[in-house]
Order: structure tokens, then sequence, then C-alpha cells
């Protein structure tokens, strides 16, 4: 017990962890994973999907933490990825390339070849171009490649601007004429199996309406396509269902909810549904931990300076969004009303404004709640902040899934005195 009497012990435990005792083993800031918590959401989304034909593609996006997608290879869910660096770390974890599905607007040549050797499930194609360059790269390979047509629905998913993609002026997908289009054009296209349908209209979903607008779209597209003689072997339905960031205001679907709709919009449909959730399943099993360094009175506020920045958690920064942040052990202090920042020389580097809390001081432990998607993984080393560690925790049990990097890693492949060259 590293010297200490129980009483010096916090009460603070996660997955029968004491916060404060890993903190000292691991250092601050340190992104915290429970892993029976991911489990559990993995079975309650495969629960509500019971009876039908679904495949669970998990958004590498969300948390690419090899660690995790094992968690996600061992529980059969498969990878929607959007990059070659994605495919890499799925296929590390042991998914299934059969389970893996490839979004994105912007998959180089490169990447589709290395996908199609890797034998994926299926490419979500986004524009004609990609198609084009799709029959090329499998055409050279003597491939086939499935191909699901991202649907553009232009429906509004009613959430941040930046993370909504259903729109018609947004970049994403094609029109249900272009879809068409394609289908018609597919004895031209030997080397492509176009087959599928695929819509994905945005993240952090609240309400069931934009999904059941956009499915029904879908659904009708379907319908027509299939009538026209053409097979639909998948649909895939995108991620984007909403968590709760705070008790109070956000109301999320349940898993059950969320698969009702589907169920509903689709209930005429034979084929295989695929679901591409990221956020739902990871973002509530993970919190960042990191240590209050000093408070500090400005002319018109206080400030609560952490030891996590905006490269650790760019989510408040770039969509403002609300994560909960509260002492691990609040001490039974007269409340004070902070803005919330950390120590990157930018005034974005701002966490949370106007937080009540009991006074924190310094070398307090601090959580940042929520963070199992999307924080990690769009972590940088602004301000040559090397990247934070990562912990799984497991009913009792901990382990470094990441650990901090160093100094020399975070310069790794740069060089200080140039070997400059003639052309
Ligand atoms: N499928 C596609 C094609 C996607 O583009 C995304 C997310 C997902 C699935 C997973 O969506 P989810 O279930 O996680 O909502 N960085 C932002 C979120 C960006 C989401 C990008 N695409 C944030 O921190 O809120």
């Amino acid at each position: 017990m590293d010297g200490r009497t129980l009483a010096e012990f916090s009460n603070a435990t996660v997955d029968r962890i004491d916060l404060e005792w890993l903190a000292r083993r691991v250092g601050t800031p340190c992104h915290v994973y429970s892993a029976s918590a991911i489990r559990q959401r993995i079975h309650e989304l495969q629960r509500a999907l019971g009876g039908l034909d679904a495949q669970i593609c998990f958004a590498v996006k969300a948390n690419p933490l090899r660690a995790v997608l094992r968690l996600m290879a061992d529980a059969g869910i498969g990878a929607d990825i959007v990059s070659a660096g994605e495919l890499q770390r799925a296929l590390d974890a042991g998914i299934d390339p059969q389970r893996i599905v490839f979004s994105g607007v912007g998959k180089s040549i490169d990447e589709m070849r290395m996908a199609l050797e890797a034998g994926i499930a299926r490419f979500n194609v986004e524009s004609r171009d990609e198609l084009d360059s799709l029959q090329l790269v499998a055409a050279e390979l003597d491939q086939i490649a499935n191909v699901a047509v991202r649907i553009n629905p232009d429906v509004d998913a009613q959430t941040h601007a930046k993370i909504s993609t259903g729109k018609a002026a947004n970049k994403f997908g094609v029109s249900a004429d272009e879809a068409r289009q394609w289908f018609a054009d597919r004895p031209r296209l030997r080397n492509l199996r176009i087959n599928g349908l695929h819509v994905h209209i945005g993240s952090q979903i609240l309400g069931l309406d934009p999904f059941r607008d956009a499915l029904d779209r879908v659904a009708t597209l379907r319908r027509e396509l299939e009538a026209a003689g053409h097979v639909i072997h998948s649909i895939d339905v995108g991620g984007g269902l909403g968590v709760r960031y705070r008790e109070a205001d956000d109301a999320a679907p349940t898993a059950a909810e969320y698969v009702g709709a589907i169920r509903h919009a689709l209930h005429d449909y034979r084929g295989r549904i695929v679901l591409e959730p990221g956020r739902w399943l990871v973002a509530e099993a993970g919190f960042l931990l990191t240590r209050v360094l000093r408070s500090k009175q400005g002319d018109s506020r206080r400030f609560l300076i952490l030891d996590a920045a905006m490269n650790d958690l760019a989510r408040p920064s770039l969509y403002d969004a609300w994560h909960e942040i509260v002492a691990v052990s609040p001490q039974p202090r007269a409340e004070v009303t902070y803005d919330i920042v950390g120590p990157v020389c930018e005034s974005a580097d701002t966490f949370a404004r106007d937080r009540t809390l009991p006074e924190c001081r310094a070398g307090e432990l601090m959580m940042i709640r929520t963070t199992g998607a999307y924080a990690a993984s769009m972590a940088s080393t602004y301000n040559s902040r090397p990247l934070a560690a990562e912990v799984l925790l497991d009913r009792g049990r901990w382990a470094i899934a990441r650990r901090r990097q160093s100094h020399a890693e975070m310069c790794l492949g740069e060089a200080t005195t140039l070997d400059w060259q003639a052309q």
C-alpha cells in the first residue's frame, strides 16, 4: 500500500481502482477508460439488436487505442475506418477484416489498395471520382470491391454545426439521383459490386427524429432500387447516437429506442444492417484525470488552472462542448465560481466557464468526465506537451494501454541539424 494508511486513500474509485493512487502511479494528465463499462455498452447494443442480421462496426476515430479495439474484437465487433492508420490499428487489434468498412470523402489510392489487399468487407463511397478510382485500383489488383453508396439525405441532425454531416451543403455523400446513376452504371464498373446503401448524418444526436428522417429516405430509395432489379445486400445506418454529457440537460435515446427506430424504418428490409457507433460505446466509460496547478484571481474572473489542456481534450475549444468537471475527493469548502483552463498559451484553452465548485487547491486531483470518445483520439502535442498516458481499468485491475510520451518520442523523426541535399 506504498507506505500509506487506509485513511489516506480517497474514496473515489472507478472499477474498484482508487483514482488518487492511480494518478500517483501514472501521473497526470491521464486518460482512463473502464473496460467493464465499455463491455456493458457493447452488450446493451447487441441485446437491442437481437434477432436482426446486424453487424456493429465501431467508429475507430472515437477511440483508436488498440487495447480498446481489442475489447471490440473480443465481442465480435468490426470497425468503421477512415484512413490507412485506422485500418492498421484495427488489424493489429485482431478485428476481422470481413467486419471492416471504410468511410470518408478522401480515401487515397494507396489507402484503397491497402484496404483491398487486407480484404475489408466494404467501401462506403462518397463521390463519383472515388467510385471510378476504386474501380481502377480493384481492376489493377484483379479484385472485386464491395461498395455501399453513401447517401446525403439532406437532413438536419440538430447537433453542433461542426459535427453535422447530413445536409446537402455538407461535403459528405451523394444525392439519391446520383446514387441511381451509379447503380445504372454497374455493368461498366466491372470490379465493383455496388450493392449497399450508407447514411451518416452527424454526431452527438440527441433526438430520434433526424435518424428516422434519414432512414426513411434511405428505405424509400432501397425499395425503388430493388424494384428496378438491384440487390441491396446491406444498409449501413452510420453512427451518431449521442450520450449524456450533462446530467440535467442531455436526454439521449436508449439503445433500445435507437434500434427501435431502425427496426421501424427498415421493417421490410431483409438484408444486413450495419451500425457504426463511436461515441455511444466509449464516451461515458472514460474520464481525464488532471491535477490543479494553481488558481488565479483575475480582475474580473477566477481561474482554476489544470495540468490538462486543450491538446489533451480539444472538444470544449473546438465545439464549445460541455464536460462535467469534479474534484475526485471534494473538500467541504465554500463554493467558488471558476473558469477552468489549461496551461496552453491561448484563450481557447478553456474547458469550462462559470463553473461553481467547492474551492479547489493546488495539487488536488480532478476528473473531466465523459472523455472516452474524441479526447485522446484528437490529442496533439501543441505547446510541446507530450501525449498523455492512457489506462484501462477492469474490475479491480488496471493496465497502461499507452504510456506517457517522452520528450524523445515526441521529437522522433525530427532533425536538429539538417542534412541538406541538392535536388
Ligand atoms: N460513421 C461515420 C461515417 C462518421 O463520420 C462518424 C463520426 C461515425 C460513424 C461515428 O459517429 P459517433 O457514433 O461517434 O457519433 N470530434 C467530434 C465528433 C466527430 C464525429 C465524426 N464522424 C466530437 O468530438 O464531437
